[in-house]
């Protein structure tokens, strides 16, 4: 699972093969530029949301439901599910937490919308949890967190994310579940790993970046090695070349002095008659 949030991000992880894309709200961190997650609301998750759904042929959409839209009543996070769904027609829901969201995962589900669980490290609860740390180091959270791993696929959770768990604790949440677990920062003994897109690519540029991301790629050096090199090519006049301009019709060229030397289009009786251009850009 790899996260993408606008059309052209989810069609190259469509291509790449990647099995779901999760529209996560981290959005809010990599493409907002905000802090934490939580300030993302509904309805940017679903611009989001619907743009990666246009850009994905293959792979299953998750929309991630956003801070207080799912905690607030069950009734208000089946129409938030729901609207997901409708509007931006994801396949699937992800949502944060463990036992205490057990009743809202049943009621989504009954209402005929999958569900995609999340425990370990709960970037919408940052500050119940003192800080983005490790989630089950003691003997007594684990287990908190294999109890809460259970619950929710008892709720009928069809997947469940696991964020910045110790190894030995993921691998008994993996070996007690029927559902598959998607990792990161939990280890290998998972059924999938996720990552957030630009982590991967390498284009978060100067943030601050978690040790459990490999970047395969430095497309941030790249764009920036590009960008340059316009500015520069811009500066000293080799962009654009010939080859990037348009040129008139034939024979109109020579006209163009006459016609200028005419009265202003528009004024009255000026004669000329506005051409029509059909070349493609
Ligand atoms: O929002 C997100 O990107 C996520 C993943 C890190 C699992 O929830």
């Amino acid at each position: 699972m790899l996260t993408a949030y606008t059309y052209s991000q989810a069609r190259l992880v469509d291509a790449a093969g990647v099995d779901l894309i999760l529209v996560g709200d981290s959005v809010a961190n990599v493409c907002l530029g905000y802090e934490t997650t939580l300030p993302v609301t509904m309805d940017q998750m679903l611009t989001f949301a619907a743009a990666v759904r246009r850009g994905t042929e293959r792979a299953l959409v998750v929309g991630d439901l956003p801070f207080l839209s799912y905690t607030v009543s069950v009734p208000g996070a089946i129409r938030n599910a729901g609207r997901f769904m409708k509007e931006a027609a994801v396949d699937a829901v992800k949502l944060e937490g463990g036992i205490e969201v057990q009743d809202t995962v049943a009621a989504i589900v009954r209402a005929g919308i999958p569900v995609m669980g999340h425990i370990g490290l709960t970037p919408q609860t940052v500050s119940k949890l003192g800080g983005y740390k490790v989630q089950g180091k003691s003997a007594l959270a684990a287990r908190h967190l294999v109890d809460a791993a259970i619950a929710l696929e008892d709720a009928g959770a069809f997947a469940l994310v696991l964020e910045c768990v110790p190894s030995d604790v993921t691998e008994q949440i993996t070996d007690r579940l029927e559902i598959p677990t998607i990792g990161i920062g939990a280890g290998p003994h998972t059924d999938g790993q996720v990552l957030v897109f630009h982590d991967l690519l390498g284009l978060g540029r100067g943030q601050f970046q978690p040790r459990f991301v490999k970047r395969y790629a430095e497309l941030g050096e790249l764009a920036v090695q590009a960008i340059q090199q316009f500015v520069t090519e811009v500066k000293d006049g080799s962009f654009p070349a010939p080859e990037h301009g348009f040129a008139m019709k034939r024979g109109e060229g020579e006209r163009l002095p006459e016609a200028l030397s005419k009265p202003r289009r528009g004024a009255v009786g000026d004669g000329l008659v506005a051409g029509v251009d059909d070349d493609e850009p």
